[in-house]
């Protein structure tokens, strides 16, 4: 089995940390700006998303010292649209989960045949990020359609 390449799995390692720190902030800061009758079970799901970000960003800190390395305490970009509706909440987090599982993609193209433990992992979160954006993706359809809502564009400011 050929070796990684320590020094490109670690970079690949520290961006899905920092795109999973990203993820525990914009969580938690959007649980703060839900407001009307859906508020309390749409609360506790972004809360439940927040810890999900930490408990993968954990991982991957928990590989980049495994693998000798130090980890990155930088944090991802994070947006800001100042939007309330749950709509537009929704649809950032799909971008921003789509682009960690990009990552997780690009990690395990890095280690496939290189490293099982690594492949595994990395498969193991491509199915669970997968499975995560296709829940977002139903929560954005409208009850009783079956395709997803097109996006109305920006939201109107609501501040
Ligand atoms: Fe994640």
């Amino acid at each position: 089995m050929p070796e990684i390449n320590q020094q490109r799995v670690v970079e690949i390692l520290n961006q899905i940390l920092e795109s999973e720190l990203a993820g525990v902030v914009r969580y938690t800061h959007y649980s703060f700006l839900v407001f009307g009758f859906g508020r309390i079970p749409i609360v506790a799901w972004l809360r439940e998303q927040a810890d999900e970000s930490l408990l993968h960003a954990q991982q991957a800190g928990e590989w980049i010292t495994t693998l000798g390395a130090y980890p990155s305490l930088e944090i991802g970009p994070l947006l800001d649209s100042h939007t309330f509706d749950i709509g537009s909440i929704l649809r950032e987090s799909l971008e921003s989960e789509k682009l960690a599982l990009e990552h997780y993609r690009t990690l395990l193209r890095e280690v496939e045949g290189r490293s099982i433990a690594l492949e595994e992992y990395a498969r193991q979160m491509i199915h669970v990020e997968e499975l995560h954006a296709g829940e977002v993706d139903k929560m954005l359809r409208r009850p009783g359609a079956v395709s997803t809502l097109p996006d109305p564009g920006p939201a109107k400011d609501l501040l």
